[in-house]
């Protein structure tokens, strides 16, 4: 995950393998994995959350990012939400397309490795326990 993390995340500072082993052992957190991909998500109170989702550059583009989501948003929570930089079109286009909608902003909250600091968005889309994904496999 480490790996993917790293290779996805070109302008942010990746996740270690050892922060990602520690987040694993909470029973709130489930980790998600398709081939090249994975999501680790968090789900307290029925309110689901994504901490990251991340697919290698060679396997993005073929669904995989969207069979992901899917998993997640069927985890049986009541709303989901995320966390996302807003100059990241591809994850921006992922998540609208999934029926997510923007409910605030946190200024300059990531810092990139260049210094760059960039506005995060907050998204969050009301679920119906045991969500239909959408018609894309
Ligand atoms: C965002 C990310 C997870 C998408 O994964 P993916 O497997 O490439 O996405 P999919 O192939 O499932 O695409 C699903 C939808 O996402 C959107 N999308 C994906 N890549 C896109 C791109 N480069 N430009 C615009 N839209 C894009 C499209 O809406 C696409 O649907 P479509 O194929 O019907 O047009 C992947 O690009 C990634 O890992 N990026 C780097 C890490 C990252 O930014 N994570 C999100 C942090 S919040």
């Amino acid at each position: 995950m480490a790996q993917i993390h790293a290779a996805a995340f070109l302008q942010d500072r990746s996740w270690t393998a050892s922060e990602i082993s520690d987040l694993l052992v909470s029973p709130l957190i489930t980790a998600f994995h398709e081939t090249g991909g994975f999501s680790l998500t968090r789900l307290i109170a029925g309110e689901a959350e994504l901490l990251t989702i991340a697919v290698d550059p060679a396997y993005q583009n073929q669904g995989i990012g969207r069979r992901l989501m899917n998993r997640w948003l069927a985890i049986g929570a009541d709303t989901a939400f995320l966390e996302v930089a807003a100059d990241n079109s591809a994850a921006i286009a992922l998540y609208q397309n999934l029926g997510f909608q923007q409910i605030g902003v946190r200024r300059r909250y990531y810092q990139r490795k260049d210094g760059l600091a960039v506005d995060a968005l907050t998204l969050s889309k009301t679920l119906t326990r045991g969500h239909s994904p959408d018609s894309t496999p």
